[in-house]
């Protein structure tokens, strides 16, 4: 294939996990950055760190409302595409930059590629689950991370023609970034903690963030552990936290500002064990071998539940299974360590392969 492929993103977590697929297609990669996420720490320093360089598009739908992200990135990514004439778009996960891309390939017939098909929370409370169905229903090949997705796709109708066992690229990534254990411990030092001897916690999904019990519940909770939290926090969670008064909380956590991506697996590598609502770091924990509570009502990731990841809802359940955790470590950690990483090996390179397939007279 020698066309030029569009590759649209907008947040922290696509950027990392369309890395690889950028790195693989080099002069190929049509980077368009709907600019969803804009603060350096959440933008620049992945695409520096990740050698993504500048965007060729770099639109500024940041801090917009949800239909106001959709409907400004569709409307500019049309024109570009209409401009640039890709062979191909790809787009990853689940998030308004995703559905803006996927929806202006639509408009375009230009062919898409959706990487992390088929993940479903069937919670529909999330803003989320409904751009991944959305996504899936017009995407030309869905890209499955894990066999048990596939299923997911066919359910809603999506024929076994569409579909693809690629893996995850997120193993690429963290390839790319990850740190020698010089850097692990120069993090630990930065962040006053020593190894196994703190929880790595991130927050920022809606159900958490925006609901001001929820989120007091969680911090009270982290904040009520035996161990130091070290907690970068998500712009979205440190506005909310501040709009809710639970600036005392905070005070009892180690907050920091988020942190740039090999700094963040470096402290996740070190860490005794992790308590999150991010996608991304339920998969990470499973290459780092650490185990994850995930503060949700439900996840798109099953697969790992019971063995790296345990579901509980935000409230005193947390402080329970993470003590439960914390008292019998080695002994988690030793099976952790024994557990393969279920999402696949040289996925980008399935990835790529795939998108060879979008032709355009394939299209018919
Ligand atoms: C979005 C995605 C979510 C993903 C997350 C990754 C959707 C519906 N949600 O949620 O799936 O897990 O990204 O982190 O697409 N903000 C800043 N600076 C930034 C980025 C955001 O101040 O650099 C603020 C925004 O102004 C807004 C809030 O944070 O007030 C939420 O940002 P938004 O992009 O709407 O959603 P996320 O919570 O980041
Ligand atoms: N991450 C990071 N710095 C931080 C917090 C998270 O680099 O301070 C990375 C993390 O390693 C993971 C990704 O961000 O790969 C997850 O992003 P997020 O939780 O925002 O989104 P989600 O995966 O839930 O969509």
């Amino acid at each position: 294939m020698s066309g030029r492929i569009a590759v649209v993103f907008g947040t922290r977590p696509e950027m990392i996990k369309l890395a690889p697929v950028i790195r693989m297609l080099g002069e190929r990669a049509l980077v368009v950055h709907t600019g969803q996420h804009f603060d350096d720490n959440m933008s620049r320093s992945f695409l520096h760190q990740l050698h993504i360089g500048e965007p060729h598009l770099h639109l500024a739908v940041g801090g917009a409302t949800r239909g106001a992200q959709i409907g400004h990135a569709t409307v500019a990514i049309e024109q570009f595409l209409i401009d640039e004439r890709p062979l191909a778009v790809v787009v990853q996960g689940d998030t308004n930059s995703g559905l803006a891309g996927a929806l202006a390939a639509n408009a375009t017939t230009t062919p898409l590629a959706h990487l992390e098909a088929g993940l479903r929370s069937y919670d529909r409370a999330m803003p989320e689950e409904h751009n991944r169905v959305l996504i899936d229903a017009v995407s030309d090949l869905c890209l499955a991370p894990h066999h048990s997705n596939v299923e997911a796709l066919m359910r809603e109708g999506v024929a076994a023609e569409r579909i693809r066992v690629t893996g995850s690229t997120l193993a690429d990534a963290l390839a790319m970034i990850m740190p020698q254990p010089q850097q692990r411990a120069q993090q630990l030092t930065a962040h006053g903690v020593q190894r196994n001897g703190f929880v790595l916690a991130t927050i920022h999904r809606a159900e958490n963030a925006d609901n001001a019990a929820n989120l007091q519940a969680i911090l009270h909770e982290l904040a009520e552990l035996p161990l130091p939290v070290v907690l970068p926090l998500h712009p979205r969670t440190r506005k909310r936290a501040a709009d809710f008064g639970l600036q005392p909380l905070l005070d009892r956590l180690l907050v920091c500002e988020p942190v740039g991506y090999q700094e963040f697996i470096s402290l996740a590598h070190e860490s005794a064990m992790i308590i999150s609502d991010s996608g991304g770091v339920q998969e990470e924990a499973t290459i780092v071998k650490r185990p994850v509570l995930v503060v949700r009502n439900s996840t798109e990731r099953p697969e790992i539940l019971g063995t790296f990841a345990h579901l509980v809802a935000a409230g005193p359940q947390i402080g329970v299974l993470a003590n439960d955790l914390l008292a019998r470590l080695p002994e988690v950690h030793a099976h952790l360590e024994a557990l393969p990483y279920p999402y696949g090996t040289n996925a980008t390179a399935a990835v790529v392969a795939a998108l060879d397939e979008l032709t355009p007279k394939e299209r018919g």
